[in-house]
């Protein structure tokens, strides 16, 4: 089968920082599906990844985790999925990844795809679907409710840095459309300003400027939450100064110097850290929760509720096309997601 992989960890300007190579197509076991891949998407834990990480046991290493495609076969112990259904899902970081022509997925967290999309439009989604669904819902607790639609009579504010990437572009929705939350999102270009809004935020401010003063401007309800989606170290302080008292605080980035939890006591603040990978990595007890949020956001997909978050169709799955992909994501620029198509 066709893969996309790299041999040795480094950065994406190097000439075999992802190759195409052909590699044995595996077979499913367990409740294990063979899903042969038809879209992926690239998100930054890709990117992460392949300039740290390098093949142990093997010697070619294939990442990516988003993928969309159909089962192809079933291990004996498989009975949420059978040959042809079609799937989408973020897989595991601890396994073999998507940038692979046929790929073993463990079915408790693989999801149906949604019916009303494509395989390209839809791979935007299970990575940064899972990972907003879990923050808001699992890690926050924030209870599904209706929305509001005068922000200033909402029970609270949910801040969201980086809004406009494909965390936030999906989050945005999720506390939009199934919480009782005003939304505001973060910003810096005018292009990623109206995207935010398009996505339902209330309100949207411009991260390069003092973070504080515009949240106060807006005269919304206490900021109870706040999503710090990327560059944590730079709002940290800010961000903690403008949580309302025992408001709670939610990382999902990989902070470049150690944030300084006392600062958080004062107000009696919480710091709620999401892993997306956790789950599959440790197979905890809850693990097909995965399996359970990947198919209710297909459902709001099919409604309309939620839309893709794509913003660029890459091509067919390539080297070339992927480092493509790599390099815009380590530029932090990214507007929504970037996905690969075919092979
Ligand atoms: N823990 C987990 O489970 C998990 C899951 C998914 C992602 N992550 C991590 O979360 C981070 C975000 O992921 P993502 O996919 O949303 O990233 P992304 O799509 O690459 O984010 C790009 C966005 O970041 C914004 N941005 C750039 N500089 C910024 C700054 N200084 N302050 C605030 N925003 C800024 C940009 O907005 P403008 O262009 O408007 O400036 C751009 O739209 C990454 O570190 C990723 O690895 C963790």
């Amino acid at each position: 089968m066709k893969a996309v992989a790299y041999q040795q960890a480094g950065p994406i300007s190097a000439p075999e920082s992802l190759i195409d190579v052909e590699l044995p197509r595996p077979q499913a076991g367990g409740r294990d599906l063979l899903v042969e891949v038809r879209a992926v998407s690239v998100n930054p834990v890709d990117t992460k990844v392949r300039a740290s990480a390098n093949p142990e046991g093997t010697p070619y290493k294939v990442i990516g985790y988003d993928a969309v495609g159909v089962v192809v076969e079933a291990g004996p112990a498989a009975r949420l999925f059978k040959p042809g259904d079609a799937v989408w899902y973020a897989g595991s970081i601890a396994r073999p990844g998507t940038n692979s022509q046929f790929h073993l997925v463990d079915e408790r967290i693989v999801g149906r795809k949604p019916t009303s999309v494509d395989d390209a439009t839809a791979a935007a989604l299970p990575l940064t679907g899972i990972t907003a669904w879990e923050l808001l819902f699992d890690r926050f607790g924030v209870p599904e409710g209706a929305p509001v639609a005068d922000p200033s009579r909402a029970k609270g504010t949910l801040l969201v840095t980086g809004a406009a990437g494909g965390v936030g572009s999906i989050l945005v929705q999720l506390a939009r459309r199934l919480t009782g939350l005003a939304v505001v999102g973060t910003a810096s270009r005018p292009e990623t300003q109206a995207w935010v809004k398009q996505l339902g935020a209330h309100a949207v401010i411009d991260h390069s400027q003092p973070l504080g003063p515009q949240v106060a401007a807006l005269g919304l309800p206490p900021v109870t939450h706040v999503a710090s989606l990327t560059q944590t170290e730079q709002h940290y302080a800010a961000l903690v100064e403008l949580l309302a008292p025992q408001g709670k605080l939610g990382l999902i980035d990989d902070p470049k110097e150690p944030v300084d939890i006392r600062l958080l006591k004062r107000k009696a603040l919480s710091l709620h850290w999401e892993m997306m990978f956790a789950r599959p990595v440790f197979d905890t007890p809850d693990v097909e929760q995965q399996h359970v949020l990947l198919d209710r956001l297909a459902d709001l997909v099919d409604a309309g509720t939620i839309r893709s978050t794509v913003q660029r169709n890459l091509g067919t799955i390539n080297a070339a096309n992927l480092k493509q992909a790599h390099a815009l994501i380590e530029s932090h620029r990214v507007q929504g997601k970037l996905v690969l198509a075919g092979w």
